[in-house]
């Protein structure tokens, strides 16, 4: 019979160290069981049961058997008070004012509604641009963070689930950025996500979607984990838990001075063709495909994809 505590992978130590988001030193994690580092914290993540881990992998690590389940990280108010601060590309003000300029553009006077608003990364100028913004997002602790910059009495913003939350017919754009449609787990979800769009959009309106790619061709066989940044405040890496679901996990830990916080959300990736058949499901035709906010054509070799689908006129 196994050991029910068997010794685990390093990522796990510290991924069972951070649940729920928590701080700890840069000291060198002590060698404590996975078991014994759950029963010491004794809660999961956003204060939940951890998620329940089954069969071992090809490692010998325990395999997670439940990411599709793990509830979004960033119902947990630590996750959403950290966000603004968070130091990536994407939250760069020349990278927010390029993405503000193609909506606005897209959106063409008319109103918009933003799918996972979140804390107002990009509803907030694009508010202050002059367009009409309405959004929802799952996490109360995000939309506090919104609710809390003098602009958002502007913005419509409620609690609500992108895939079945409707806030009115008659947007001429809606968007859903930052590969957050990877938030959510499963094709179903993705696929009501689309028509939940849909239904958002007069004749003629448009849903964006931002998205990074599936970088599973950069993965030598057998391998499962690669880093997808390194820098002196950020270590990033990718690791693809589940290829039937198209499950990955991004391990992220965040380094301020002598103090890291680590955070490993699931995802689920999605490739383009599959998002253009999602569009269709709900009644969508693809307009543009770029690689990045400014329009670059899309091609064999991009990373990410901006991509436009338009309702019939
Ligand atoms: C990466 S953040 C993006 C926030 C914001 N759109 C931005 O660009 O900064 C992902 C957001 O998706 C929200 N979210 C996750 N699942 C959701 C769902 N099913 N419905 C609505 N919001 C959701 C999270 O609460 C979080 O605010």
């Amino acid at each position: 019979m196994r050991d029910p505590c068997p010794k685990p992978h390093l990522l796990q130590i510290l991924a069972a160290q951070s649940v729920g988001n928590r701080c700890f030193g840069r000291t060198a994690p002590t060698p404590l069981s996975l078991c014994a580092a759950k029963a010491s914290l004794g809660v999961g993540l956003c204060g939940q049961n951890p998620p329940q881990r089954g069969s071992l992998d090809s490692y010998g690590r325990e395999r997670m058997t439940d990411w599709i389940d793990q509830p979004d990280a960033h119902l947990n108010p630590i996750v959403a008070e950290a966000y603004d601060a968070g130091g990536s590309r994407e939250q760069q003000p020349e990278f927010i004012a390029n993405v503000v300029e193609v909506l606005a553009d897209l959106a063409d006077g008319g109103s918009v509604v933003e799918f996972a608003i979140g804390t107002g990364r990009i509803a907030v100028p694009l508010t202050e641009a002059g367009v009409s913004v309405s959004g929802m997002d799952i996490s109360q602790p995000m939309l506090d963070r919104l609710n809390a910059k003098p602009v958002a009495a502007n913005i419509t913003a409620i609690v609500g689930d992108m895939t079945s939350t409707v806030m009115g017919e008659d947007f001429a754009l809606a968007y859903l950025v930052y590969n957050t449609i990877m938030n959510l787990k499963t094709q179903d979800a993705q696929v009501e996500c689309f028509i939940n769009a849909a239904k958002h959009l007069k004749p003629g309106g448009r849903f964006v979607i931002e998205c990074g790619l599936p970088m599973l061709h950069r993965l030598t066989p057998g391998e499962t984990i690669k880093p997808f940044n390194v820098s002196e405040q950020h270590l990033g890496f990718e690791e693809h838990v589940d290829a039937v679901n198209q499950i990955s996990i991004s391990h992220h830990y965040h380094i301020n001075g002598d103090r890291v916080r680590t955070n490993s959300p699931s995802f689920r990736y999605v490739w383009p063709s599959e998002l253009d058949l999602m569009a269709r499901i709900g009644g969508m035709e693809l307009e543009h495909r770029w690689e990045d906010w400014n329009r670059t054509p899309f091609n064999g070799e991009s990373t990410g994809h901006v991509s436009v689908w338009r309702k019939p006129a």
